[in-house]
């Protein structure tokens, strides 16, 4: 059944959506580049090779990274709860004459079979707005033994920094570390966070083990369509982002 803020999120999706591929569509057809800056795979490689994988892409937005995945030879599911958002990637998946599979579906409860993916990875995609609590029992359900999640977010401490009233990002830290799980966000979604502890335990409670943490910091003079997000100073002096790697045992 789709969560109260699964609804509300889905709601701000479909109503952005033609907005955020008009703002942000030409950087990300930029394809397999993370997070706000951009940033190549080819100098991250959090994902590595994925010629003949099973993929899912959790979150998928225009579902730049899916085409793009499918043209190195994996079998990529797309999934995405907006139906506007779909609306594009269906239309990007055939200019690239791509035959990404296109699921429309909540993160918190994935209609797919169990352990049917070696991979199941986003970039600022559902990992970010569903609760982990249910995300992650998920995610541990459809991947195989030995399969990856690799997910890139907001980090907690960008969250903390962030001031609400003045709606921009500090240099001070402006909320507590522990116990704010939710956070609804300024631009109108809720998003969720844990502290890092609750993540490697819970990652644990459903047999997934952290391999690698990646925390992005943007290059010189990097620039980015994401101007609302994060000032390139504070991102250069702090982490913004973050890609956690885990593996199913
Ligand atoms: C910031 S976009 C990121 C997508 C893509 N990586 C991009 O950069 O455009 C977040 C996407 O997550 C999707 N999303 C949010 N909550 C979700 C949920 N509970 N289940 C499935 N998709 C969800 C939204 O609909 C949206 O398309």
């Amino acid at each position: 059944m789709t969560s109260e803020h699964e609804r509300s999120n889905r709601d701000f999706w479909d109503a952005d959506a033609d907005n955020y591929q008009v703002v942000h569509g030409d950087q990300l057809a930029r394809g397999q580049v993370w997070g706000v800056w951009g940033i190549p795979e080819a100098d991250v490689g959090a994902l590595g090779k994925v010629a003949g994988l099973d993929v899912l892409e959790y979150g998928c937005g225009a579902a730049a990274w899916a085409i793009a995945l499918e043209a190195e030879g994996a079998r990529v599911v797309a999934l995405d709860q907006s139906r506007g958002q779909l609306r594009h990637a269906a239309r990007n998946a055939v200019t690239a004459c791509a035959s990404v599979s296109l699921l429309c579906a909540a993160g918190e409860s994935v209609p797919l079979r169990d352990e049917s993916f070696d991979l199941v990875f986003c970039d600022h995609g559902a990992m970010s707005f569903c609760d982990p609590a249910r995300s992650v029992p998920e995610i541990a359900r459809v991947l195989r033994s030995g399969g990856r999640l690799v997910f890139n977010k907001a980090t907690l401490l960008y969250y903390l920094c962030w001031n609400s009233t003045k709606r921009k990002q500090s240099r001070r830290l402006q909320s507590p570390y522990f116990d704010q799980r939710v956070f609804d966000f300024d631009e109108g979604t809720t998003d969720f966070q844990l502290p890092y502890g609750d993540w490697i335990r819970l990652f644990a409670a459903h047999g997934l083990v952290v391999v690698d943490l990646v925390e992005l910091r943007p290059p010189v003079d990097a620039s980015t369509t994401y101007t609302e997000f994060v000032p390139y100073e504070w991102a250069r002096n702090w982490p913004a982002e973050e890609i956690w790697s885990v593996r199913k045992r």
